[in-house]
């Protein structure tokens, strides 16, 4: 395998700073924990299984043997598991300045919808349903330290589009595009987040994140499976990113400096070296989008890329909160009833 080495982002110093990183029980999210802990930041890891968590709190202090590492539960595809995790934060008013939304599945290679325990179509869930919960269950803690949010999309985002008509795939269903569609989802989610924290001064900042293609993680023997031909396999292979790599995007946007939202359309922004609180009260902030440089963008160090435009739509992004609010709240009113 002949990839480029991966070329580490510099941290600033996250000594006395909090990160959140769904997803980092296995691949990128891993080294994206790794990275964030070598800078010094405490680690707070929800995950869905704990053995695995603490094989991945091993690792980590192999090298940063006096990181501050908590494994938390979350089951993103069960919404009362997403409530749990956001009232028991909320209780200990647990500081939290960096949250990564990493965690994701792409279940390809199995032509069957899948329904959540909650009635929810799988990919949206615990892709883009969950984080939304799990975000704005914590607003006013978030609020509280002018948290960044890192929110890792994919490639797949770059093409998807919402189909309003039929948002969880039931009518036309492929595994990719109910992926794509929970990408998008997430990322209207994830503009429309800094555009209210930008409207009501909440001092939340917002980046986008993708990996690239990253052929060495959970989702990859799926990706395989459904590359017949050795050539397509080779392609990923060659330009793709190691899990090492393929964090780095992530970290840049978990230390970026936030651009200020007038630019937000305006193509490639620039990335810094503060961490996420020197946004707290200041301008208002668009998302940046950070992913590999290399070609495709498969693999390559990590750089701003141009945002998908789409994704930065106002009144998409506002429909896609409303909707999500309106699932949840009649979810809890199900439950309740
Ligand atoms: N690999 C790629 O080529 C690629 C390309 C584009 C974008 N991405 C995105 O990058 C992110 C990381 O992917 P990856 O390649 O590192 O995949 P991965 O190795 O399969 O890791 C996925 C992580 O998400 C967690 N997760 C899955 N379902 C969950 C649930 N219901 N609740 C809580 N956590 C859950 C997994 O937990 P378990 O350990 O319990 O399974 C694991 O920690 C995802 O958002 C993915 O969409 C990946």
């Amino acid at each position: 395998m002949s990839r480029t080495r991966a070329s580490q982002v510099a941290l600033p110093d996250l000594r006395g700073r909090t990160a959140l990183v769904t997803g980092a029980s296995d691949g990128v999210g891993v080294e994206i924990a790794r990275g964030l802990a070598s800078a010094g930041a405490d680690l707070v890891l929800p995950v869905r299984n704990r053995e695995k968590g603490a094989r991945v709190i091993d690792m980590i202090r192999t090298d940063s043997p006096d990181a501050a590492v908590g494994l938390r539960d979350l089951d993103l595809s069960r919404l009362a598991s997403v409530d749990a995790l956001a009232a028991a934060i909320r209780a200990e008013r647990a500081p939290l300045d960096i949250v990564v939304l990493n965690a994701g599945i792409v279940l390809l290679g199995d032509p069957e919808r899948h329904v959540s325990a909650d009635g929810f179509e799988l990919h949206f869930q615990t892709n883009f349903l969950g984080h939304f919960a799990l975000t704005t269950s914590l607003l006013p803690l978030l609020q509280e330290r002018g948290a960044r949010i890192v929110v890792q999309l994919s490639l797949a985002a770059a093409i998807a589009r919402p189909d309003w008509n039929d948002l969880q795939s039931e009518r036309r269903y492929s595994p990719l595009r109910a992926y794509g569609a929970s990408k998008a989802a997430l990322g209207l989610f994830a503009h429309e987040l800094a555009r209210r924290s930008a409207a009501e001064g909440w001092g939340i900042t917002v980046q986008l994140s993708h990996p690239g293609v990253v052929p060495d993680t959970g989702i990859a023997p799926a990706l395989r499976a459904r590359q017949r031909s050795g050539a397509a396999r080779g392609l990923a292979q060659r330009l793709g990113n190691t899990p090492a790599q393929a964090a780095q995007p992530a970290l840049r946007a978990a230390v970026a400096d936030a651009a200020p939202v007038a630019a937000a359309d305006a193509g490639t922004l620039a990335a810094g070296g503060s961490s996420g609180r020197s946004g707290r009260r200041g301008p208002a902030a668009a998302p940046g989008f950070f992913g590999p440089s290399g070609l495709m963008h498969f693999g390559g160090p990590a750089d701003a890329v141009r945002p998908y435009r789409r994704l930065a739509d106002p009144a998409a992004g506002a429909r896609m909160w409303a909707i999500a609010e309106k699932l949840l709240r009649d979810r809890a009113d199900a439950v309740r009833a």
